[in-house]
């Protein structure tokens, strides 16, 4: 049996920065604390206790992170940032942290591109054709990406094998060669258990995206694709979030360009299409108090849009919100009486 943590778990949420929307839901359900070294990081005042914590690759970051669960009984480690997923992962093996995370190998191919590209072919999971600069590839456009790359940062599209080797130069760190994928993208926000087993898998289409992060989509009940987001995190052993990018090109058919093994820039998408109680933040409270989540893939709300926007908290000279920027907007406009 697993550890019963009772009623009043923990949650530690890590990197929070900007994402106020994931910080916020899982307020409703634990106990939240966040930590992040940045001390204007603004997701950090949705949590019920806020914390700066050592960097990353500080040897002090995993123990303070342990004072940290032992000081509010927390049941769950979860990133929000690519940044810690490897170190989260080790602690987690070695027994030092509850972290949601994957196995530290798969932390470091998915979080390596070309790597990723490697994992997944050996898996069969489709992936376009990628080869590294110099290396022979069999068709124009491609793209040349950064291996390490996020945010959508340094890609670029590369016509000739002239212009893939120039901006292999341009980009000043390791890159590799994909081809170009001509289609529409979508991403797929899965949820697997402590087990590695699938719970759900929910896509979207990807309508307009800023800086790598979806601003406007709507969910989609494709088949295909919730098949392949569970077979992605099945093959590679997630636990917890993970967001599956994926290209469906005219000609070579699904292709995926980006596994990353955390919670989605676009939230809110399988927020608002989960069913009843079936958030993935409820859900990873109740695993954090040791509770059994039935699997229930393809079980939501398809034809959700979700847009999204920027919002603001004014903090005092202490860095104390003031709380006058946290007002609801307005309601939608009542419906026009019939003329
Ligand atoms: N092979 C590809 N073909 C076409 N577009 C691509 C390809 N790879 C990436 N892109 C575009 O670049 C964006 C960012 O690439 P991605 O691989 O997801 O890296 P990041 O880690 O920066 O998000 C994607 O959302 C997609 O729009
Ligand atoms: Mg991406």
């Amino acid at each position: 049996m697993a550890p019963s943590r009772g009623l009043n778990v923990g949650v530690l949420l890590t990197g929070v920065g900007k994402r106020y929307d994931i910080v916020s839901a899982f307020a409703q359900h634990a106990t939240v604390v966040a930590a992040d070294p940045n001390p204007l990081a603004p997701a950090q005042y949705a949590a019920h206790h806020r914390y700066g914590v050592p960097r990353i690759d500080d040897a002090e970051y995993v123990p303070a992170l342990q004072e940290l669960c032992h000081r509010h009984r927390v049941g769950a480690v979860v990133p929000l940032t690519d940044l810690d997923l490897e170190v989260l992962a080790h602690a987690r093996l070695a027994g030092e942290l509850p972290a949601f995370v994957p196995d530290p190998d798969i932390a470091r191919q998915t979080f390596d591109k070309y790597e990723a590209h490697l994992l997944l072919e050996r898996h069969g999971l489709p992936s376009p054709p990628t080869v590294l600069p110099g290396q022979p590839v069999d068709s124009y456009p491609v793209m040349v990406k950064p291996r390490r790359g996020s945010g959508a940062r340094s890609i670029h599209r590369a016509a000739d094998s002239e212009a893939a080797e120039f901006f292999a130069r341009y980009v000043e760190e390791p890159t590799m060669v994909q081809r170009f994928m001509d289609g529409p993208e979508f991403s797929i926000d899965c949820l697997s258990d402590l087990a590695g087993g699938c719970l759900n898998a929910i896509p979207r289409t990807m309508i307009e995206s800023r800086g790598g992060e979806s601003i406007k989509g709507t969910v989609i009940a494709d088949p295909e694709l919730i098949g392949l987001g569970r077979r992605v995190v099945e093959a590679l052993g997630v636990r917890g979030p993970c967001t599956v990018q994926v290209f469906r090109d005219r000609e070579i058919g699904l292709g995926i360009t980006d596994v990353n093994t955390r919670f989605g820039g676009a939230f809110p998408a399988p927020m608002y299409a989960a069913r009843r109680g079936h958030t993935y933040p409820e859900l990873i409270v109740r695993m954090a108090r040791g509770e059994r989540v039935e699997p229930h893939v393809g079980d939501f709300r398809a034809g959700v849009t979700f847009t999204r926007y920027f919002w603001q908290l004014e903090l005092d000279d202490r860095l104390v919100p003031t709380g006058r920027d946290i007002v609801e907007p307005p309601g939608p406009p009542a419906p026009r009486a019939a003329p």
